[in-house]
């Protein structure tokens, strides 16, 4: 990818459908004898791994305009191949997805971004306690469970996959499964809410637990996924970075108010509009003392990148502390070569804000760091070239076209 930076981003965009929401309901699919259809799936590249999966499965799988139908009347395997999983860490949300509907899984460990050791023991574990009989071996995860049992769960950690395996396996098990200290991001609301809709019975109790009475039957559905918040502060970070002034739409500020107050603490004037924003990033702007990643509704890790290429252009110094992924500090030695000052100690950054990037040669190793290139390109005096495009189109749609749209210039280099 070939940016000339230094335009301003002006216009208007829409927020794409949810990557990490629709990931699961995907999953979720092969519980309905049935089809389910999501409207505003987003047409990238881990939702085509997804539906080639769905498919060696035995789903059928079809677009309606922005619409992705599966029918999963009829599901005969129950390995997931190698190729696929190594592409995509959320292949793991097989494992209770398969159990519930077939019995058994194999897969191999998954894959997807290189973010440190990235271990499923929340998801064995899990699966254990519902019954599930589990064997690893060569890489391989073997699962097998004649029916699985509703179950009172109390994680470790809030894991986002674990959470959404122990619901996937929860609404065809047998009885009552509670999990305690789960994930509460707005994908597993989205994931809940999709799986009410054919009729499931989940609850949120007043204690912060979810509850899944399992084995209701499931009907066809058709779902409206949330815009991708990631995507959507990511945009509004690029409005930022480039001394812009962008009109988002389909804009989900709900889903991410901790970045919206740490973005208006850094100067940057917000202006929202019904389901609008507008985000003006014309003023100065001085960088907050600290920013920590959490689970939600902290600041997202995932944003964690791209607000550190924005920072590198912003007045002051900011330690940014990354508590959920240790390794997701490789984006900074690529910023370095574009003149950004930031010292990475441990889990802790600090940067300091420069006028301006320059132009390098940098590559991505990872889906947000690519993203956090992309915008420190679109800052940067003269030329940046961006190995690892494959990793933006994991969960970009658009990012190219919408960017040229508000006028940037950038191109795809074959
Ligand atoms: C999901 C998101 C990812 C996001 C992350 C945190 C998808 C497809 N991906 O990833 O974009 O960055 O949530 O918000 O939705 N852990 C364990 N054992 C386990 C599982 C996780 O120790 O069995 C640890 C991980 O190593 C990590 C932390 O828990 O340190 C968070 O991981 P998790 O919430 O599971 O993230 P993902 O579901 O992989």
């Amino acid at each position: 990818m070939e940016i000339c930076g230094g335009k301003p981003l002006s216009g208007r965009v829409e927020i794409q459908g949810s990557k990490n929401a629709v990931l699961p309901i995907l999953a979720g699919c092969i519980l309905h004898r049935g089809i389910s259809r999501i409207n505003h799936c987003p047409r990238i590249r881990d939702v085509f791994d997804t539906t080639e999966l769905l498919e060696i499965l035995g789903c059928q799988v079809w677009w309606e305009g922005n619409c992705l139908a599966v029918d999963a009347s009829r599901v005969r395997g129950w390995q997931i191949p190698i190729q696929i999983a190594s592409r995509m860490r959320s292949s793991i949300l097989f494992l209770g997805a398969l159990l519930g509907r077939v019995g058994k899984a194999q897969l191999p460990y998954p894959g997807g971004c290189v973010l440190g050791d990235r271990p499923v023991d929340l998801h064995l574990q899990a699966m254990e306690e519902m019954g599930a009989g589990i064997e690893e071996e060569n890489g391989r995860i073997r699962a097998e469970a004649e029916e699985l049992q509703g179950r009172e769960i109390t994680l470790r950690f809030p894991s986002v996959g674990a959470t959404e395996n122990i619901i996937l396996a929860a609404v065809c098990a047998r009885g009552m499964t509670i999990i305690r200290n789960g994930a509460r991001e707005p994908e597993i609301e989205e994931l809940c809410s999709f799986f009410r809709e054919k009729g499931a019975d989940i609850r949120r109790q007043e204690d912060g637990s979810l509850s899944i009475r399992g084995g209701k039957e499931l009907t066809d559905s058709r779902h409206d996924l949330a815009a991708d918040r990631i995507v959507a502060g990511t945009y509004l970070m690029a409005a930022a970075v480039t001394n812009g002034c962008v009109t988002l739409g389909r804009m989900p500020s709900e889903h991410l108010k901790e970045v919206l107050h740490t973005m208006k603490q850094m100067g940057i004037r917000m202006e929202k509009m019904g389901k609008d924003l507008k985000v003006d990033g014309r003023g100065p702007r001085r960088a907050p003392e600290r920013i920590e990643t959490a689970p939600y509704p902290g600041f997202p890790t995932d944003l964690q990148s791209p607000m550190m290429a924005l920072l590198a252009v912003t007045e002051g110094t900011c330690c940014i502390r990354e508590n959920i992924f240790e390794s997701r500090f490789e984006t900074a030695f690529q910023l370095q070569k574009m003149g950004a000052k930031i010292e990475v100690k441990g889990r802790e950054a600090r940067v300091t804000g420069i006028p301006r990037l320059y132009g390098n040669w940098v590559e991505a190793r990872e889906l947000r760091g690519a993203a956090a290139l992309f915008l420190a390109g679109l800052n940067a005096a003269g030329i940046t070239q961006i190995k690892g495009f494959g990793y933006i189109s994991r969960g970009y749609e658009t990012i190219c076209e919408d960017m040229k749209n508000l006028g940037a210039q950038v191109r795809i280099i074959e």
